[in-house]
């Protein structure tokens, strides 16, 4: 099977390095990056453009594209490939709404019953301070839109509250929910008889740019699985009270949702809420399922691309995955690029380690660089997690950039049994 894989960041790294160690795939990536390009053969593309997109899979002569980041699905590049009769892995334009607007998803939750924050979406400040007021701190204001995971602000201090809602056009204002965020994954797929779902294992991720959670917001700093404290029963919980009556909505709706539905949770005292979906694999949990994924990733992304029905059920080993992920200078505000870096190489001669590119480039020189806020996704497995974590962070410590910033607390509770 030859696979197109679209985008540039460590998820579509971590997808390609899986799919090109399965038997009988070819892999190719746009526009790629250099770690991509050990794994695949790189083409240049403007991934917002679908015509291009489309174009270069026929070239190719592509069995399979798969769209990785949000921002193409939003504009519908899916639709353009598949339209040619091309078989693609994600979702149309109008299903990707789900991640593309935060008042369309909440719509699609209250309609299905899904178990979510309590909500308004506000267009005017008046609006706003009425729903502020109405749950009171911490506040949660999301812009509507796309925003890279900046778009989010939870604050104790009314007047950034206001404020940030005063910044968007059209806000989601919600209740706060306590507890610790789970991400879960759903390959989605559409038959004759109807819509269906796989997941894979949950993964967490660490969002703030600091240790203990402190800082901004971030698209990710770091991730692991499995989570050994979650609640058994909670995957079928989420599919069964999430998954499933979000796809059914959705067709109801005459806009089908194929592809990855990543639902992120809080586990509060009174179950699983959903705090947001997204279109796609989520970045940086990926890095750390992708080596845990025992079983062939190309036939599950094929059976959803193609509505072929979904047969091929993952499985994943009984081992564990840790991912730290090293932001360049500046980030997230900002981002440091050109900055050498050394020791990839090095790290990844240790034993479960492997390195995944996300924001890198190779200078005139040849010489590895940064070229993006998150830079490096270390990979780190082993028997459990206090094993990958002492693997992963084994590596961190070989690997070396001006500026460099990592989080040094990824899985620390959860491999020492502090999680309940
Ligand atoms: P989102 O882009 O919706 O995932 O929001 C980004 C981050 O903001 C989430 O991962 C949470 O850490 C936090 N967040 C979002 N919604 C809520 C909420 N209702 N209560 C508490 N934290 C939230
Ligand atoms: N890791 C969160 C995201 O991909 O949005």
């Amino acid at each position: 099977m030859r696979i197109l894989v679209i985008g540039t960041g460590g998820r579509e790294h971590a997808l390609a390095r899986k799919l090109a160690t399965e038997g009988g795939t070819e892999v190719h990536a746009a526009p790629g990056n250099p770690g991509i390009a050990a794994v695949a053969t790189l083409h240049d593309v403007d991934p917002l453009d679908g015509a291009a997109v489309a174009d270069l899979a026929e070239s190719l002569g592509a069995d399979l594209v798969v769209v990785g980041p949000e921002a193409p699905l939003v504009a519908g590049v899916a639709d353009v490939v598949r339209d040619r009769g091309i078989a693609v892995f994600g979702p149309s334009k109008a299903a990707a709404m789900l991640e593309g607007s935060k008042a369309f998803s909440k719509e699609v939750m209250e309609a299905a019953g899904v178990p979510t924050a309590r909500s308004f979406t506000c267009t005017t400040p008046e609006e706003a301070v009425a729903a502020l007021d109405e749950f009171g701190p911490p506040y949660v204001v999301k812009d509507d839109g796309l925003a890279a995971g900046k778009g989010v602000v939870v604050t104790p201090d009314r007047e950034a509250a206001l404020a940030h809602a005063a910044a968007c056009e059209r806000v989601v204002i919600e209740e706060y929910l306590d507890g610790p965020e789970v991400s879960l994954f759903a390959v989605c797929g559409h038959d004759g008889s109807g819509v269906s779902a796989w997941p894979l294992q949950p993964a967490q991720d660490f969002k703030r740019i600091f240790d203990g959670d402190g800082g901004a917001n971030t698209g990710g700093m770091g991730s692991y699985s499995p989570l050994t404290w979650a609640p058994a029963g909670l995957t079928d919980e989420v599919m069964e009270t999430v998954v499933r009556p979000t796809l059914e909505e959705m067709e109801r709706r005459g806009t089908p949702f194929t592809g990855l539905l990543f639902v992120g949770l809080a586990l509060t005292s009174r179950g699983p809420r959903v705090v947001e979906f997204n279109a796609r694999f989520g970045d940086p949990e990926t890095q750390s399922l992708m080596p845990l994924l025992a079983s062939p990733l190309a036939p599950v992304l094929w059976e959803s691309a193609t509505g072929a029905g979904l047969t091929s059920e993952p499985s994943f080993s009984a081992e564990a995955a840790v991912t730290v992920v090293l932001a360049s200078a500046g980030y997230p505000e900002g981002s440091s690029k050109g900055d050498v870096i050394t020791g990839v190489e090095d790290a990844e001669r240790l034993d479960g380690v492997h390195v995944i590119h996300a924001g890198t480039a190779l200078d005139d020189d040849g010489r590895l660089v940064t070229a993006g806020g998150r830079v490096l996704a270390v990979v780190g497995t082993g028997t459990d997690l206090e094993e990958a974590r002492a693997t992963a962070y084994a590596a961190v410590r070989l690997i070396h950039f001006d500026g460099a910033q990592h989080r040094t607390d990824i899985a620390l509770r959860a491999a020492a049994g502090a999680l309940r």
